[in-house]
């Protein structure tokens, strides 16, 4: 009887966990399966500088030397195709000395790869999340 008041007990507390799934501040408590979906990423780390609606206009953009570029755009400005490889670059290893100096876009492939150096699966996946959300914000 114990184990099963005990069960169910932890039973309870993943519903907990997966309810309030809204992340927190990036930490290294998170579980290292912690995969949001691309929406709650975005608006976690991404909309302060890209803006809510992905356009660029953010409330940090005016603060940065480099707008944020608009990134319902990225299909257009690549022949027409969601640049699946070209964002996830991004997202890993930041946009890189781009041409015009030094970038204020933070490099990401830490943080999301920070809370568990050893899931690579999840890293990947929180990528793929992310990119996907972006594909499905594209306009044409
Ligand atoms: C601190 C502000 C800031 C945050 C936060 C931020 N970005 Fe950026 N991002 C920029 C800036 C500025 C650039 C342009 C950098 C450059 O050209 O050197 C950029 C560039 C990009 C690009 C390349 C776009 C292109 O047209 O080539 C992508 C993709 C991108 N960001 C996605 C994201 C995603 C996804 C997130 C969230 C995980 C994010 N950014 C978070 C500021 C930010």
């Amino acid at each position: 009887m114990r184990y099963v008041v005990l069960s169910t007990i932890l039973v309870c507390a993943f519903c907990v966990a997966g309810v309030k799934s809204q992340p927190a501040a990036v930490d290294d408590t998170l579980p290292s399966n912690y995969v949001p979906s691309g929406k709650v990423m975005f608006k976690q780390y991404c909309a302060t500088c890209h803006g809510s609606e992905a356009k660029g206009n953010g409330p940090l953009a005016s603060l940065l030397k480099v707008p944020p570029p608009d990134l319902t755009k990225l299909a257009q400005r690549h022949a027409g195709k969601f640049p699946y490889d070209y964002v996830s670059t991004v997202l890993q290893f930041g946009p890189g000395p781009s041409a015009h100096g030094s970038s204020d876009m933070p490099t990401w492939g830490p943080i999301f790869g920070y809370f568990d150096k050893q899931n690579q699966k999840a890293v990947q996946q929180r990528i793929k999340n992310l990119c996907d959300y972006l594909a499905s914000l594209q306009e044409p």
